[in-house]
This record gives C-alpha cells, sequence and structure tokens, in this order.
C-alpha cells in the first residue's frame, strides 16, 4: 500500500487529535472532557421528541436562518453576522480551510485548545507559538501583527484563566489578519468579548452550546461576526451542516426557560468550582483561579501528576493529563456534580495518602509543643 499516492504529505506527517476518553462503563466519574453534569433543559429533551417524525426526511434549512434568527435576538448581533456549526470545532476548521493557505502565519500561545495546531498543520501554516508566561499570562507584545489567524481561549484552556481586555483590544486593533477569540466556557466567566469584536471587524467570537448548555452530544457551535467575514466562511460550510433535530435543540436551548436551566446549572458548577479549588490547594497544588468549569491542578511530588492520573483511573475516576513538558505536573479535572467532586477527592486522598501522611508528620513537628 503506497498512501504517498494517495495522500498529501502534510496529512501523512501530522498527529491526529487527540480526544479524551469517553468510557462505556456508566459508573466511571467522568471529570476529563468538560461536559456539565447536569442534564440539558427539559425543553431541549421535548425539543428532541417533537422532532421525531416523517420531517426526518427533509433536509434541514441549510444556514439554520431560524435560529440564527433566535441567536440574533439573544446576542443582539446581526443575523448576518452568525454562522452555525456543527460544534464549534466546525467552524474552527471552516475558519482554518477559508483562511489560511500554505506558509501563511497562524498563531496562539503555547498552552491553549490542542485542535489549533492540528488544523493549522493540515493547511501547512507557518506556526507561531507564544509562551505563556509562569503565571499562564499572554504578553501580547509577542504576537505578530502580521499574522493571517490569531487564536486563543477566553477562558484559555486548560487554565481557565482570562487575559486583560485591554491588552486584547489593543492588539486586535493592530492585527492585521483575523483574530479568533474562543468563547467556549465563556458562560463561567465573568464577561466576554463581544464588544471588542463589534468594535474590531477583523475579530470573530466562537461559542458553544457544548458546555454550559449540557449540549456536548447535539453538536452546536456558533460564531459572531463581521457580515462580510462571516459572507465569506458561509461559502465554504457543507450546504447541511447542522442537522434538523439539532437545530431544533438549539431553539430550544435558546428559549427563555432554556436560558434560565442553563444559567441554574452555571451558577452551581461556579459554586463548585470554588470548593474544589479550596480543596486541592488544602491537598497542597497550586491552582489558579478559573473562570470555567475546569481547574488546573499543579505539583511535584510522587507519584507524578501522570501517576495520579493512572491511579485514580484504576479507581473509574477520570480526569485529564496532558503529556506536554509544561503540563507534565498538572492534571485538568473538570468540575463535576457534589457527589462526583466527593468522589473524586476521596480516591485522590487515598492515591496520595503516603504525600499526605508524610505532609502530616512534618506539620506535627513543626507545630510548637505548648
Ligand atoms: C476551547 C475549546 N474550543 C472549542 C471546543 C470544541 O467544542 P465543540 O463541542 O463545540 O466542538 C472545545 C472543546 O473542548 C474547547 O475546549
Amino acid at each position: 500500500m503506497n498512501l504517498e499516492n494517495w495522500f498529501r504529505p502534510a496529512v501523512l506527517k501530522m498527529k491526529g487529535y487527540v480526544p479524551g476518553e469517553q468510557p462505556k462503563d456508566t459508573t466511571t466519574v467522568k471529570l476529563n472532557t468538560n461536559e456539565n453534569p447536569y442534564p440539558p433543559s427539559p425543553e431541549v429533551l421535548k425539543a428532541v421528541r417533537d422532532q421525531a417524525d416523517q420531517r426526518l426526511r427533509l433536509y434541514p434549512e441549510p444556514a439554520a436562518d431560524t435560529l440564527r434568527k433566535r441567536l440574533s435576538q439573544v446576542y443582539r448581533w446581526p443575523v448576518e453576522g452568525i454562522l452555525v456549526g456543527n460544534g464549534s470545532d466546525e467552524i474552527l476548521s471552516i475558519l482554518f480551510h477559508a483562511s489560511v493557505g500554505k506558509d501563511d502565519l497562524v498563531q496562539y500561545p503555547d498552552i491553549t485548545y490542542s485542535l489549533y495546531p492540528v488544523l493549522a498543520r493540515l493547511r501547512e501554516a507557518k506556526i507561531k507559538e507564544v509562551k505563556l508566561k509562569p503565571d499562564w499570562g499572554l504578553d501580547f507584545k509577542k504576537f505578530s501583527p502580521a499574522a493571517r489567524l490569531t487564536l486563543w481561549g477566553y477562558p484559555n484552556p486548560p487554565v481557565g484563566n482570562c487575559f486583560p481586555q485591554t491588552d486584547i483590544k489593543a492588539f486586535c486593533r493592530k492585527a492585521k489578519g483575523l483574530v479568533l477569540i474562543d468563547e467556549a466556557y465563556v458562560d463561567f466567566a465573568k464577561d466576554h468579548c463581544l464588544d471588542i469584536a463589534k468594535a474590531c471587524p477583523n475579530v470573530l467570537v466562537l461559542r458553544t452550546l457544548s458546555k454550559s448548555f449540557s449540549l456536548a452530544g447535539a453538536r452546536l457551535g456558533f460564531v459572531f461576526g463581521h457580515p462580510w467575514v462571516i459572507a465569506e466562511l458561509m461559502k465554504v460550510k457543507d450546504s447541511y451542516n447542522v442537522n434538523r433535530i439539532t437545530q431544533a435543540v438549539g431553539l430550544a436551548a435558546l428559549s427563555p426557560a432554556g436560558l434560565a436551566d442553563m444559567r441554574k446549572n452555571v451558577r452551581r458548577i461556579r459554586l463548585d468550582r470554588n470548593s474544589l479549588t479550596k480543596e486541592l490547594r488544602n491537598l497542597g497544588f497550586t491552582v489558579p483561579d478559573s473562570q470555567s468549569n475546569f481547574i488546573l491542578a499543579t505539583r511535584r511530588g510522587s507519584p507524578s501528576s501522570e501517576g495520579l492520573y493512572k491511579n485514580l483511573k484504576k479507581k473509574r475516576v477520570l480526569v485529564r493529563y496532558f503529556p506536554h513538558p509544561r503540563l507534565k505536573d498538572s492534571l485538568r479535572i473538570t468540575v463535576g456534580t457534589p457527589a462526583q467532586n466527593h468522589r473524586f477527592l476521596k480516591a485522590l486522598k487515598e492515591v496520595m495518602s503516603w504525600e499526605l501522611e508524610v505532609r502530616s508528620e512534618i506539620r506535627k513537628l513543626l507545630t510548637p509543643h505548648s
């Protein structure tokens, strides 16, 4: 078999995106892919049932116009400036295909969503990774204003911090190319960047229903941008890229009741994120404040973070470990329900028991006798 005759060298050379594990076993506590632990709104489940009839024989609305109108009302954005996709991943793919050619410069932080490098390599782009500072902040002066495409997360994974809006604004005004601000987790954060996109026609803001709306399985993402930019992306998308059921799911999720259900779950997750952060800090981990539905916990010690990940997995608790040199001492933990977080912490204390005993002995020795 001669794959060289069948595939582009860039494809043969590259590694594909590695998604988090999706175990079949339903007893595993799954805190590895930033899904929402709460079920979708009952409005959404009703919409799915209502769609299960003979209309499935018909194609869906090609550009999902009814859904775009609803998005336009909810987010106060012109309909012509909205594109919906089969998850926000599809929109990223559309953007790279539409904008990036061979040797065009694409830049992003060295620590961010790991799909960006895959798409950049697929397009044979020139890649610039800007190293985040030790506190995971971003020095925007290190980004080139000449890049064809610049991306980062707001909040930026897998840390969950948001870069300052003043720096973002200043960079976007200078940038000659497109800037994509990936707001997959923004509903868990304090603010968003839609106003920056309103002021700068080169800026796109990407959103998804996968996280805050508990709809990762439905695959629905959307992007806000200048109508002229969106018109170019529209040319690249598949004719019917969002299926009929998902369009109905989106409308139900964005109904007043659907939005209220989402906000209720977001409030719970934010509170539990803060308690989980405190608990992990008490166990000796460094945990930066997160504005997302996950936290990054870092510690040097034995067992290593990879060891912790493996031992937790044996106890049927899944978290995410990244074999990246700057993340080798870290685990990314999705915030679950209070019961799931409790099971995670209990399992973690068990796998760290030796280290915790030593710490407690040291504390005793250091405590002055009364
Ligand atoms: C930063 C970021 N952007 C986009 C996505 C993709 O989300 P979707 O499920 O909408 O494709 C993810 C998924 O984890 C993500 O972390």
